[in-house]
C-alpha cells in the first residue's frame, strides 16, 4: 500500500516537473517587443510621433474619421524595403504626415530599423 502511494507520488512529481518544463519552453521564444515599456530612443520617437495614428504598440487602428491606419507588426506590408519605408516616413502620403521636416535623416533611418528589426521581426 505504502509502496503504491510512493509510486503515485513520484509519478505526480514527474508529471508536474514535465508540465513546468513544457511551460518554460513554450515561453522561451523572443518576447514581443513592447514599445510602451522600452527605454530606447526609437521607442520614445515612436511614442511621440507615430503612436497617435499607429497605436501605442504599432498595432494600427481606425481613426475617429474612419481612416484605417495599418498595423506595423503583422499582416501584408505595403512598403517592404528599407528604401520604401524610408521614403514613406520622410514623404508621408495616403494619410500619413511627412516627417522630413520633423525628424532628422538619422532619426528617420533609426525608425526604418525600428520598424524592420523590432516591429516586423518580433513575432
Ligand atoms: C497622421 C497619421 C499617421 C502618423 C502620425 C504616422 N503614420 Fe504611418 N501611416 C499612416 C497611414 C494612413 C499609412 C498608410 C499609408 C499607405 O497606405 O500608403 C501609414 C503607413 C505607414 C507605414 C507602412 C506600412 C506598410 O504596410 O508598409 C509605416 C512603416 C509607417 N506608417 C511608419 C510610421 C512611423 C515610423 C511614424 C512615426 C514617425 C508614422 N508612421 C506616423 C498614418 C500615420
Amino acid at each position: 500500500m505504502i509502496v503504491l502511494e510512493m509510486k503515485t507520488l513520484k509519478l505526480s512529481v514527474l508529471a508536474l516537473f514535465l508540465l513546468i518544463l513544457g511551460l518554460a519552453c513554450s515561453k522561451s521564444g523572443k518576447p514581443r517587443y513592447s514599445i510602451t515599456n522600452s527605454k530606447a530612443y526609437e521607442a520614445s520617437l515612436f511614442r511621440q510621433n507615430c503612436a497617435i495614428c499607429h497605436g501605442p504598440e504599432g498595432e494600427g487602428k481606425t481613426l475617429d474619421d474612419g481612416r484605417q491606419i495599418p498595423n506595423l507588426r503583422d499582416g501584408d506590408f505595403k512598403y517592404k524595403s528599407d528604401a520604401e519605408i524610408y521614403h514613406h516616413i520622410a514623404e508621408g502620403g495616403n494619410g500619413m504626415t511627412p516627417f522630413r521636416g520633423q525628424l532628422t535623416e538619422r532619426e528617420i533611418n533609426l525608425m526604418v530599423r525600428f520598424v524592420q528589426d523590432e516591429l516586423r521581426s518580433a513575432n
